[in-house]
Parts: structure tokens; C-alpha cells; sequence
């Protein structure tokens, strides 16, 4: 089971960026803590701020992979190149908000993933990406 979780725009902030929002842990220890969960797992993390990265690891891991976890964070209100990406790729696609983006602002309720996703986790904090792991397994 080859799975890999990748972020998009601001969240290698995390545990610095709006705290009350996103809580105080980084992404990399939290990364660390999941690895030891899922240690009979392949499991990768990857994080770019650039919206054009972000859609080339898509095809790179998409037609090889079991699975993708995808916060593309800010990217998921904006980018028809992500949605597409998402719809061109075989590999399933969970795409995973760390907070509830429908108790916030209204263009935060927009996604253009959603609709070629496998499913939509969203306002679990950090446990999302672990909710995200398990679906596929
Ligand atoms: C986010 C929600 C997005 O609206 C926001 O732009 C982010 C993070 C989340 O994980 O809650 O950067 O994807």
C-alpha cells in the first residue's frame, strides 16, 4: 500500500499559522507520529506553495499510487488545474480540510476537488489526515 499526503499553500505554516485554526503541532512531527501509526504502509508527504508543483505530483504518483490524501488548502477555492488534475489521475483522491470550511467564510465553501474526489474529510484538525489514511486501508 503506496500512499501519499500532499499539502498546498501555507500549510508548512503549521503549528506557526493561525493557531487557534490550524492548532500548534508542524505537519513534519505530525508526519513522524503518523509514519509510527502506519509503519506497514508506504507512506509519503510532499508540500508546495506552487499551485503548478502541486499539479505535477499529481502525475507523477497518479497512476502508480493507492491513494492520495490532498489538502490543497487556499487551492481548493481557486484552481480549475487542480480539479482537473484530480480528474485525470487513477489514483482515488481524499481531499481532506483541517477545519470546518463551511462554518467559514462563504468562498471557502467552493471546491473544485470535490467532485473527482473519493471523499471529503473537513473540520477534524489534524486527525483528518489519519480519518484520510484509514479509508484507504
Ligand atoms: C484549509 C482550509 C482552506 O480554506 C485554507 O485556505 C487553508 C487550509 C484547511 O486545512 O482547513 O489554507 O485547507
Amino acid at each position: 500500500m503506496k500512499l501519499i499526503i500532499i499539502n498546498g499553500p501555507n500549510l508548512n505554516l503549521l503549528g506557526k499559522r493561525e493557531p487557534e485554526v490550524y492548532g500548534s503541532d508542524s505537519f513534519e512531527d505530525f508526519f513522524k507520529q503518523l509514519q509510527e501509526k502506519f509503519s506497514d504502509i508506504h507512506l509519503e508527504y510532499y508540500q508546495s506553495n506552487i499551485e503548478g508543483e502541486l499539479i505535477d505530483k499529481l502525475h507523477e504518483v497518479g497512476f502508480d499510487y493507492d491513494g492520495v490524501v490532498l489538502n490543497a488548502a487556499a487551492y481548493t477555492h481557486t484552481s480549475v488545474g487542480i480539479g482537473d488534475a484530480v480528474k485525470a489521475i487513477e489514483t482515488p483522491v481524499v481531499e481532506i480540510h483541517i477545519s470546518n470550511v463551511h462554518s467559514r467564510e462563504d468562498f471557502r465553501h467552493k471546491s473544485y476537488i470535490a467532485a473527482n474526489a473519493k471523499g471529503v474529510i473537513f473540520g477534524f484538525g489534524l486527525k483528518g489526515y489519519e480519518l484520510a489514511i484509514q479509508s484507504f486501508l
